[in-house]
């Protein structure tokens, strides 16, 4: 008796389940801890390749694994944002083979996800330049208003 109440309670305390059901609870969320499941960006980032933003999934997504997740905020924060004044758009770069990682860096091997390229005006020309992309102002800025 006493160790049948012992082994539940180790049980709890190590988080042995029955099933093999992913936990539910609510942290930040870590795109390392979801790299074994080998997901595609645009699983949750639908429009990435195609559109100018690339977009945060809804709580939905989540919940075809977290059954039971509760209602979260999505984002949790920011961490890339271009001012208003700038045209971009994830679409025309993934188009032109530009792959996430040249902006975002490894992802997929990130807890929290850190700026690895900058968004300033200078990083921005320095990679157009490399691909003899185009750096006239008006392909990043709306003149003539
Ligand atoms: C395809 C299934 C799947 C989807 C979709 C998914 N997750 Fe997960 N998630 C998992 C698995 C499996 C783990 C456990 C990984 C591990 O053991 O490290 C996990 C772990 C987590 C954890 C860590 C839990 C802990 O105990 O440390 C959090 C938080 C989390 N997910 C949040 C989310 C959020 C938020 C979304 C939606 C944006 C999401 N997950 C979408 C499968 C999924
Ligand atoms: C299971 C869903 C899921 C997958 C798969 C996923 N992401 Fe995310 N991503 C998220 C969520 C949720 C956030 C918001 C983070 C938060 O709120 O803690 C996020 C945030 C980001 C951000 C930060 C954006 C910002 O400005 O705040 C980048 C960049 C990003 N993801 C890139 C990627 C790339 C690149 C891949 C593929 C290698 C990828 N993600 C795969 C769910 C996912
Ligand atoms: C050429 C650089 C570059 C590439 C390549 C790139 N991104 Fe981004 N990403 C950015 C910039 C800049 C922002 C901020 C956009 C804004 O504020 O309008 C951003 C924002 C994001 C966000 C936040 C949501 C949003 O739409 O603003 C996510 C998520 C994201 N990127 C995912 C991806 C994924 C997934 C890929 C690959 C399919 C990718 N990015 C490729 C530069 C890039
Ligand atoms: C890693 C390299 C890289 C970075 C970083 C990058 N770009 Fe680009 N960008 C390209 C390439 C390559 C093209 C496609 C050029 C072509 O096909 O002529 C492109 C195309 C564009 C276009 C479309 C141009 C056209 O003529 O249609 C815009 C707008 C643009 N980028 C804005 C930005 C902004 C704003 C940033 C910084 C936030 C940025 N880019 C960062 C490589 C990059
Ligand atoms: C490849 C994209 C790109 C090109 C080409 C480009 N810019 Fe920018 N520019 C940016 C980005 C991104 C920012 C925003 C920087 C930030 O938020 O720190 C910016 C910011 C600015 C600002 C605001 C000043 C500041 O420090 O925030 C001015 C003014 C400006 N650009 C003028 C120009 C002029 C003039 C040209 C042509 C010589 C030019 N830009 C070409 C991407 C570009």
């Amino acid at each position: 008796m006493n160790y049948f109440i012992l082994f539940t309670a180790l049980a709890a305390l190590f988080g042995f389940q029955t099933s093999q059901a992913p936990p539910s609870r609510g942290e930040a969320f870590s795109h390392q801890r979801h790299s074994p499941l080998k997901m595609k960006c645009t699983a949750c980032h639908a429009t990435a390749e195609k559109e100018e933003s690339a977009s945060f999934p809804e709580i939905q997504k989540c919940r075809t694994c977290h059954v039971d997740m509760s209602q979260r905020e999505i984002p949790a924060a920011r961490v890339y944002a271009l001012k208003e004044f700038v045209s971009f758009s994830h679409g025309r770069h993934s188009e032109s083979k530009i792959g996430c990682a040249s902006c975002h860096g490894e992802v997929m091997k990130m807890d929290n996800i850190q700026v690895f390229r900058p968004t300033t005006m200078a990083s921005c020309v320095a990679c157009h330049k490399e691909h003899k992309a185009s750096v006239a102002c008006n392909t990043c800025h709306e003149l003539g208003q």
